[in-house]
């Protein structure tokens, strides 16, 4: 490959410190010379037609959609399902009357997310794909694409991808709400601006993130990650970044469901890390790491200014809720990074696992 590392030990840790320098260039990249959001008029207009959009992804890309899903309801309030792929692909749901499908794929080669793609296009509905890779089958294939800029991501761990496409996301839906009269009270890149200059904070405060690491993570067999609505999309995002790449069990939850069931799997020393960035949840959560606090779960909360309390071991500055997750999972990132490294994994080459999977 052409793209080096430099002085970086891994790509992965070169991606992640890339992100605030993305988020910057999707911001230069989505704006027309007024300053205005460019935007694809038939992008647009595709959007407005829908009356639900179904979007189709896997693996982080997935996750992305998940956040992509709250986004575009809160926002541009338009119903969104986020589905997986593969299973799309064999249980297709009841469709609405006009769906528009967005496909996320940083790659834009996966086979489970083509494999959806060519059969509703056959059914005749419209198509999306946000990819990282503009020439990609997916993107070649689908009526329309949207880039999320990010460069080259070369690590098998996705990180820099997800949250480049979850300003995307945030871009589309804001210029939806827009062109349907829906009034935003914020400025959708001075928002990604300031979860860029949110996330170079993370970028200074790496030794105390890998202390985190080493002080959870070294030697427990698993670890669970509990969060509500969008922090909950983020657990997850944050789950699968620990298990891909450190081979530590890990689950993504809902605070409000451990109750139900994997509330059974905490010991003594669990790790248990709660995020909570949403005014509506925060407390509940914290209710929720309480809970597992009495189990005796080892516990590693992450709040939002604002919302923190004394004993918060990381505190993510104050942006607006529903831009949290380009912030929150930045540090989610790093104590993953450094789990892996510390466990003597091979972080940019895991096991079991390629960049992208062009087979079913
Ligand atoms: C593979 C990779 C994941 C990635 C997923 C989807 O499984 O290991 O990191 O998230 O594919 O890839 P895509 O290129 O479609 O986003």
């Amino acid at each position: 490959t052409d793209i080096e590392k430099g002085t970086y030990p891994h790509f992965m840790l070169k991606e992640i410190e890339e992100q605030p320098f993305v988020m910057r260039n999707i911001i230069t990249k989505y704006k027309d010379e007024n300053e205005n959001i460019k935007l694809d008029e038939n992008i647009r207009q595709a959007v407005l037609d829908a009356d639900r959009i179904y979007i189709i992804a896997a693996g982080t890309s997935f996750n992305a959609g998940l956040v992509g899903k709250e986004m575009i309801e809160k926002i541009a309030h338009i119903p969104v399902e986020t589905h997986i792929a593969s299973e799309f692909l064999y249980n297709m749901p009841i469709l609405s009357q006009n769906p528009l499908f967005i496909f996320i794929s940083q790659s834009g080669e996966t086979a489970d997310s083509r494999g959806v793609l060519v059969n509703v296009k056959e059914l005749g509905h419209t198509t999306l794909t946000i990819t990282n890779v503009p020439g990609s089958t997916l993107s070649r294939e689908a009526e329309y694409t949207l880039h999320t800029y990010a460069g080259p991501e070369i690590a098998v761990a996705s990180t820099k991808a997800y949250t480049a496409q979850i300003a995307v996301l945030a871009i589309l839906s804001v210029e939806t709400a827009r062109a349907k009269g829906i009034e935003i009270d914020f400025d959708p890149m001075q928002q990604l601006g300031i979860a860029a200059n949110a996330m170079d904070i993370f970028m200074e405060k790496k030794d105390e993130l890998e202390q985190m690491a080493r002080d959870y993570l070294s030697v427990t067999p698993n670890c669970f990650y509990i969060g509500r609505g969008m922090d909950y999309h983020v657990c997850m995002e944050a789950s699968l970044k620990l298990k891909e790449i450190s081979y530590i069990q890990a689950e993504g939850f809902a605070g409000g469901e451990l109750k139900h069931g994997t509330i059974a799997l905490i010991e003594e020393g669990t790790p248990v890390v709660g995020l909570a960035t949403q005014e509506s949840v925060h407390l509940n959560l914290r209710g929720n790491m309480k809970e597992v606090v009495a189990r005796g779960a080892n516990p590693l909360m992450i709040s939002m200014e604002g919302f923190d309390e004394a004993d918060d071991k990381i505190v993510i500055p104050r942006v607006n809720e529903l831009f949290t997750p380009l912030v929150s999972v930045i540090p989610m990132q790093f104590i993953a990074y450094y789990a892996a490294l510390h466990r003597g994994c091979d972080v940019d080459k895991p096991r079991n696992l390629a960049k992208s999977v062009t087979v079913e």
